[in-house]
């Protein structure tokens, strides 16, 4: 498989702190691959570097061939590089299928006006159904955001970094905070996703990434730590070091 991913010794400095320190990975198409790694191990941070919102300090990003380093996030997102949008940017009066519309078109609220909009053309109907499906959420779709549960409302979050088609999706912890009913669900939707969609997650909870990704990349303070398949994961030892190691200077 050619590398959907590459990087090559990236590092994210904020003033004297390198948040990543010189990560080099790569990620085939259509892998799904795992990121974690105990809290201000640098996951969010190296997202942001994937996805432009913030720019690296030295190192590259190869994505698809085609050299992202210095590329806006637009342009990166244009490539098809999507991340999942916080609930915070769904539009809480609005319904699931308008919602989704306003991420087809790439419209800000204030350009929404519920009478005023346009029908939607017969590609962007089988998109938005197609993201209500993969994402559990037919039955939903005229129901507003504030109305949804919590849960089906990160179903809406990943109907809406997936409606675009994206070549590559990034989900930060995108079970966070859920019960365990509705994180199977969550789980359920990313094990349902296409694969022509490489899918890069960052999760806490090992028992539903474990079983999820191809691949695990533990970071710490920065570094990979280590690279191996779930199946040796748990009982890596320098996995557990970091984990654990934690937990007893925690709970000393
Ligand atoms: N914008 C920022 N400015 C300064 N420090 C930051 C910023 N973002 C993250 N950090 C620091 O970088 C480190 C890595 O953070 P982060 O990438 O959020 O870790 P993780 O997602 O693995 O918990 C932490 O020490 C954090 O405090
Ligand atoms: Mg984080």
């Amino acid at each position: 498989m050619p590398a959907a991913l590459t990087l090559t010794e990236v590092v994210v400095a904020f003033g004297a702190l390198r948040a990543v320190d010189g990560v080099s990975l790569s990620i085939p198409a259509g892998e799904r691959r795992a990121i974690i790694g105990p809290n201000g191990a640098g996951k969010t941070t190296l997202f942001q570097a994937i996805t432009g919102m913030v720019q690296a300090t030295s190192g590259r990003v190869v994505f698809e061939d085609a050299d992202i380093t210095a590329l806006p996030p637009h342009q990166r997102a244009r490539r098809g590089i999507s991340r999942t949008f916080q609930i915070t940017n769904l539009f809480p009066t609005l319904t699931v299928r308008q919602n989704l519309f306003l991420a087809l078109r790439g419209l800000a609220p204030g350009k929404f006006n519920l009478f005023g909009m346009p029908k939607p053309s017969a590609d962007e109907a089988a998109r938005t159904e197609a993201a209500l499906l993969a994402a559990r959420l037919v039955g939903r779709e005229d129901t507003e955001v504030r109305a949804l549960s919590y849960g089906e409302q990160r179903q809406v979050e990943l109907a809406v970094s997936i409606v675009n088609q994206p070549r590559m999706l990034l989900l930060d912890e995108p079970a966070a905070g859920l019960s365990p009913n509705e994180r199977a669900m969550v789980a359920e939707v990313i094990r349902a996703l296409p694969r022509d969609i490489t899918v890069v997650l960052i999760e806490h909870d090992m028992d539903l990434v474990l079983g999820l990704v191809d691949q695990v990349t533990c970071l710490h303070e920065g570094r990979v730590l280590v690279e191996a398949p779930p199946s040796e994961i748990r009982g890596n030892p320098a996995v557990q070091e970091v984990y654990l190691g934690r937990a007893r200077h925690a709970a000393g």
